[in-house]
């Protein structure tokens, strides 16, 4: 297990790479203004997760060990407010130079706060701290790099209640906690012991599968190039893929995995409605691109609207509900619970329908008419086989 020196520093020259290349003139960096744009991405999820990390774990230990900690935390951590501010602008930047441009003003500052962090946070901690109690400072460090959220968070403060105030679902914090806490073992298993995959990791197979979807139909990934002009018209084999997995994704979820992670995990009634919420407004784009015919320019819009909502969707419930339903759950629930979704998804409406992805009594009813329907429709359209 690597020390948390190690770990963070490892972090910063990677942070650091990703900036001198994302800084390099137009025409000269050795990729296009869309490989610029990935990059750019990786930046923006690589330095708001070693921030929370640090927030996490570092600036704890620093203000509880090191002489002068509390001063050394409050330096660092008003750079990092600027950074995180420069990181959220940089994340909706569009046009190549302005990407160029925030990625200056986001390296000047965190270069300099990574030599603040290197040269006088570590050497404080490090003489506070025996080898031993570093590399569990380092344990903690991938713990916590596993729950943090992927975007920046400017306007939250810098503790674990600031980040329940900026949206990050209570439970994964509490899970967090409760590990921290306990320092029980490695985190998290991905299947069970009996190869079957457990309810998170069919979850996160379908998100996976989801997000290649997603990769193929929005090459340009976040903020798709609308200001390029000339998009070109979606793949209709790609768009009905998109719309049976995302349909049976929802009624699995909704119908299995929402009411169980209700009952289970703490705020379970506010965050159900926030997710049936969510649901329910993709639900809705989702069947107004598959009422479309496929030739339909409108399928693009609707498409680029519906993109950004499914994949901070699925960022939000990979670092919220999933790891929550870990740490609550016994590994032998997970597995039933597995086996339950899987067996759901032979089941599953394969397309959407926006009255029907209501709650209650109705929708529940409606739904259970629709399902058979859609797969005779599937039948005859030739949907359920794949184009090719
Ligand atoms: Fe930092
Ligand atoms: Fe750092
Ligand atoms: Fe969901
Ligand atoms: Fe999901």
């Amino acid at each position: 297990m690597p020390t948390i020196y190690q770990s963070l520093e490892a972090d910063h020259r990677h942070m650091e790479d990703l900036l001198g290349r994302l800084e390099a003139p137009r025409g000269q960096a050795g990729f296009d203004h869309v490989g610029r744009r990935r990059l750019r991405d990786h930046l923006v999820v690589a330095g708001s997760r070693h921030e929370v990390c640090e927030e996490l774990v570092l600036w704890p230990a620093v203000r509880k060990r090191a002489a002068g900690g509390e001063a050394l935390r409050a330096h660092a951590l008003a750079q990092e407010r600027d950074a995180k501010h420069l990181l959220d602008a940089l994340r909706f930047a569009t046009s190549e130079e302005e990407i160029i441009d925030l990625s200056r003003q986001v390296g000047e500052v965190m270069r300099l706060h990574v030599a603040f962090e290197e040269a006088q946070v570590w050497p404080a901690l490090r003489s506070a701290t025996t080898r031993i109690g570093a590399r569990m400072l380092g344990a903690k460090l991938s713990l916590a790099a596993k729950v943090a959220p992927t975007r920046p968070h400017p306007r939250g403060p810098d503790s674990f209640a600031g980040l329940l105030m900026v949206g990050t679902p209570a439970a994964a914090l509490d899970r967090l906690r409760d590990r921290l806490a306990r320092r029980r073992g490695s985190y998290p298993g991905r299947s069970s012991t009996a190869g079957w995959p457990d309810a998170v990791a069919a979850v996160e197979r379908d998100h996976a599968s989801i997000e290649s979807l997603l990769a193929q139909l929005d090459p340009a990934g976040w903020g798709a190039d609308l200001e390029a002009g000339g998009r070109t018209a979606p793949d209709p084999g790609l768009v009905n893929r998109l719309i049976r997995e995302v349909s049976v994704h929802d009624w699995v979820e909704r119908e299995h995995l929402y009411p169980l992670a209700r009952r289970r995990i703490h705020d379970g009634n506010d965050l159900y409605a926030h997710w049936i919420a969510e649901h329910g407004a993709m639900v809705e784009i989702l069947s107004e691109i598959d009422r479309r015919p496929e030739g339909d320019p409108h399928r693009r819009r609707l498409l680029d609207r519906l993109i950004p909502l499914l994949r901070t969707h699925i960022a939000e419930e990979e670092s919220g509900v999933l790891p929550a339903l870990r740490a609550r759950m016994a590994d032998e629930e997970l597995t039933e619970l597995g086996r339950t979704l899987q067996a759901a998804k032979a089941k599953a409406p394969t397309r959407p329908h926006g009255r029907a992805a209501g709650v209650g009594v109705g929708a529940r009813l409606s739904r259970v008419v629709i399902r058979p329907l859609d797969r005779v429709r599937d039948a005859a359209s030739g949907r359920d086989r794949p184009r090719g």
